[in-house]
């Protein structure tokens, strides 16, 4: 049975990546932080308490900020493949808190590319597959369309960690020989990303203002562009990277981009709403420097793993909208049965 290491587990990603790989009769392992509150909801429905079924699924305590317990876990698990999906991913955030970003994002990679090392190094039939989680944020300021030729231009304390770290796992892979791919991936959404990015905050506040749980939503920059994907796709192109006979870097895009407006303007229209009724700029939600335009050419992920994406931009809002808009016909059900629910976070500027 092939064993797998997530690193990231509990995000958006973690989560479809290990649907995807259990599907495929991995022994799934995940790394997660410890949190004062249970921080796996996105997991919960794959979880099998392990008194009562086998293993497929394992959860370990880890941080990337302690080589230590990374170590421990890649001895304990033994994994073929590795999946490093873990990171303080806010771009907005990573102008707040740039020392711990870099901290997790990019040293966080290199102690795992260490522990790694040293892991592979200790016997002759080791060879773990590794994936790094790169993003098109590397590209930042690059003129659209990008691809793997195209230079880096990082634009956040974010990006130049995820650079970094990319940069770490090219050298690693030259300099000892180890499997290592780096997907470089535009943005991709879910019903299960998380509520302070853009689309989820838009289709959270659709579904809201719809049942009349909330009165505006506020926003920051309508004019960038984005190439939106769907995550369960992506996590595909992940898997994909890893069972090739060289390791590689690969874009992973839609070859589409749309601005917030325009997700705006489609996911109010979800619910026979006008957007421009409903939104309000707030300037808190700018960021010192943008990211104006990403759109990818995925033509090598296309050609050489034979990957596309399968849910296009309006059936992702559809999707996202229609999750959304049950979440919150729930809450008015619990408010009108006299429960009192806050809306989350309100307070964060992201
Ligand atoms: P996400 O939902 O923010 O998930 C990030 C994961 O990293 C969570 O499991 C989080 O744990 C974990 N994490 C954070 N800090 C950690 C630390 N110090 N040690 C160990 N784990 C830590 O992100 P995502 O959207 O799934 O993205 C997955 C990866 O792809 C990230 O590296 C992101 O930067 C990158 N990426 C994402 C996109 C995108 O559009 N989604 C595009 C390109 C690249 P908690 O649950 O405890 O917070
Ligand atoms: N979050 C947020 N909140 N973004 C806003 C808002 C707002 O209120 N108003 C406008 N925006 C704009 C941002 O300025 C940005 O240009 C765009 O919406 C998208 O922002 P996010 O959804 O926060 O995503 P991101 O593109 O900055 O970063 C995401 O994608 C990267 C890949 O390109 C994250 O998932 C990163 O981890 C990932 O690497």
């Amino acid at each position: 049975m092939r064993r797998a290491l997530i690193a990231g587990i509990t995000g958006q990603d973690g989560a479809y990546l290990t649907e995807f790989l259990l599907a495929k009769g991995y022994e799934v392992h995940g790394l997660m932080r410890r949190s004062s509150l249970f921080n796996t909801d996105r997991l919960d429905h794959v979880y099998r308490d392990p008194h009562e079924t086998g293993p497929a699924l394992t959860l370990h305590y880890g941080d990337l900020t302690d080589g230590t317990a990374l170590r421990r876990t890649i001895e304990k698990v033994r994994p073929h493949e590795v999946y490093n999906l873990a990171a303080q991913s806010h771009v907005k955030v990573s102008f707040d808190i740039p020392e711990y970003t870099a901290d997790v994002v990019a040293v966080g990679t290199l102690r795992l590319l260490e522990a790694l090392r040293d892991y592979d190094r200790a016997g002759s039939v080791r060879h773990v597959r590794y994936y790094q989680a790169g993003s098109s944020e590397m590209f930042g300021a690059a003129p659209a369309p990008q691809s793997e030729t195209t230079p880096f231009y990082p634009r956040s304390p974010y990006a130049v960690s995820k650079v970094a770290a990319h940069w770490y796992a090219v050298n690693y892979r030259e300099a000892y020989g180890m499997f290592i791919c780096n997907g470089i991936l535009f943005n991709h959404e879910s019903p299960r990303r998380g509520e302070t990015f853009v689309t989820r905050k838009i289709t959270r506040a659709v579904g809201r203002i719809s049942e009349g749980l909330q009165g505006k939503l506020y926003l920051g920059n309508l004019d960038a562009r984005r190439d939106w994907g769907f995550a369960g796709d992506y996590v595909e192109a992940m898997w994909l990277m890893l069972q090739q006979d060289a390791p590689d870097d690969y874009v992973v895009a839609t070859g589409e981009s749309y601005s917030v407006r325009d997700f705006c303007e489609a996911a109010f229209a979800e619910v026979g709403l006008d957007w421009r009724d409903h939104v309000a700029f707030d300037q808190r939600y700018l960021r010192p420097t943008e990211v104006d335009h990403l759109l990818g050419d995925a033509s090598k992920a296309r050609d050489r793993l034979g990957w596309r994406p399968r849910v296009g931009f309006d059936a992702l809002v559809t999707q996202m909208v229609g999750h959304d808009l049950d979440l919150a016909r729930q809450e008015r059900a619990l408010q009108g049965a006299g429960f009192f629910i806050a809306a989350r976070g309100a307070a964060l500027a992201s």
